[in-house]
């Protein structure tokens, strides 16, 4: 049988995610994104498609990168004004039974002991549908409002997150027995203290010495996503992922993430199926073709580059407005995030990319493919990358908000559902319980 394709909503608490400049398209709604109404539709919307989960992105800084301040960002609202993500989450589970949530937090600036815990309370109140997305961070500006004068080295943020992981690990799993609550009315016993244990943790960047605070959840350990393609990054995936994210122009580049990364999970002693591997697209479809590529180029008049390099040099840590836009794109060493240049320099040898082009591809849906056509064409589509590459499913951005998701809620998911290549229905439990059968890492 041929394998499900499977599909994530890549959103963020934000005016402009992934697409710069379509915020200003008419039918576009992403400046209600500080109405819960938009929200709760947007989730309403993505489990009436069957999309595994919702997954926000999210960063504590701005993008200051690109001429040296955040004008740009801020005049084109460039990942700016950002709101938290984690209170998107009660309002979309109440009205959700079983779409997940991915939530992106940046480990550096959050405390493991706190954020264990509101972790724990979210997979609670979801019933067990709550991931995160373990990010370090690229932006130097969050590390400097946070009482820092830089972030930490690229490496060295790896480093701590292995032992962030480490202290994560023993609250969520170690720290209470599964039987520890006994709730017992008559004997007036709520918990039995005998069976909540310290974690007594002692290392290089944290001291936690005492339990959890919570008691144990669903999931326990809320179900871990990553994305990072650096080679830290993927030996840090193939230890504690168990979806990860990839982002690449085109299929040799998404095929050569997935392979390293199966293979890098396969050495660190787990099963390469283990990991379910999403990779970013944006789907532009209509009912005939025609409509479809008329749409693609309506989208296109909107995507602005100067908001497009204000984005790409805040992932890279490269000022672009320093280069002419008919200038390549070649490698450039930085401690922000490696993948995201890497993609047009490095990944495919027989492509070279001009600042103006990786800006244009950016445009629309970010560093992942355009998949344009009527819902046929892009079913075939899909279909291709996913059996060509090697990967489970698609992360899909958005170019206008909610118009792009309906457009393959209603459109291409029956397509797909047809073609027995996509889940009619969820199945009962956790979302871990939905990917991979059992509730607990
Ligand atoms: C699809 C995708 C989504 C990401 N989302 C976020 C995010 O929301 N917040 C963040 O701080 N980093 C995000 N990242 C960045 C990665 O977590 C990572 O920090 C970055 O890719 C640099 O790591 P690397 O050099 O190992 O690739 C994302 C990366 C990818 C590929």
């Amino acid at each position: 049988m041929p394998k499900l394709i499977r599909f994530n909503a890549f959103q963020m608490n934000t005016v402009s995610h992934q697409s710069p400049g379509l915020w200003t398209h008419p039918r576009d709604n992403s400046h209600r994104y500080t109405d819960p109404d938009h929200w709760t539709e947007l989730a309403q919307l993505l489990e009436r498609g069957r999309f595994d989960a919702i997954f926000l992105a999210d960063v504590l800084g701005v993008y200051d990168v690109y001429q040296g301040n955040a004008d740009a960002a801020l005049r084109h609202a460039v990942q700016a004004p950002l709101n938290d993500p984690l209170a998107l989450v009660p309002l979309m589970s109440q009205v959700t039974r079983h779409l997940g949530f991915g939530v992106t937090c940046a480990l550096p600036y959050e405390h493991p002991y706190t954020f264990a815990r509101r972790m724990s309370t979210l997979d609670h109140l979801t019933r067990g549908r709550i991931g995160w997305n373990i990010v370090t961070g690229y932006l130097d500006s969050a590390a400097r409002n946070l009482g820092m004068n830089q972030q930490l080295s690229h490496d060295e943020r790896y480093d701590l997150a292995d032992e962030y992981m480490e202290v994560v690990y023993k609250l969520w799993e170690q720290s209470w027995d599964d039987d520890a609550v006994v709730n017992d009315k008559e004997r007036g016993v709520y918990t039995d203290p005998s069976r909540v244990h310290p974690i007594n943790h002692e290392g290089r960047f944290y001291k936690v010495p005492g339990f959890h605070l919570s008691e144990p959840s669903p999931q326990r350990t809320p179900l871990l996503y990553q994305a990072g393609t650096s080679p830290r990054g993927t030996a840090f995936a193939a230890r504690h992922a168990e979806c990860t994210f990839v982002s690449g122009p085109s299929k040799k580049v998404v095929k050569k993430y997935a392979d390293d990364l199966r293979a890098a999970v396969r050495a660190a002693g787990r099963d390469g199926g283990d990991l379910k591997i999403y990779a970013q697209a944006l789907i532009i479809t209509a009912p005939t073709e025609a409509e479809a590529r008329a749409k693609h180029e309506e989208y296109k008049r909107h995507i602005d580059i100067e908001a497009a390099l204000a984005l790409l040099s805040g992932w890279t840590g490269v000022d672009f407005s320093r280069f002419p836009l008919d200038a390549t794109i070649e490698y450039i060493d930085s401690d922000a995030g490696r993948s995201a240049l890497a993609s047009f320099s490095q990944a495919d040898p027989d492509r070279k990319w001009t600042v103006r082009e990786a800006a244009e591809f950016i445009g629309l849906g970010g560093r992942g493919p355009v998949l344009v056509g009527d819902p046929r064409q892009v079913a075939d589509q899909l279909e291709s990358w996913l059996d060509d590459t090697g990967i489970d499913g698609f992360n899909l951005a958005f170019a206008v908000a909610h118009e792009s998701m309906r457009d393959v809620v209603d459109l291409v998911v029956p397509e797909l559902q047809q073609r027995g290549r996509y889940q009619r229905d969820y199945s009962p439990g956790t979302l871990r319980h939905q990917l991979f059968g059992r509730n607990r890492r």
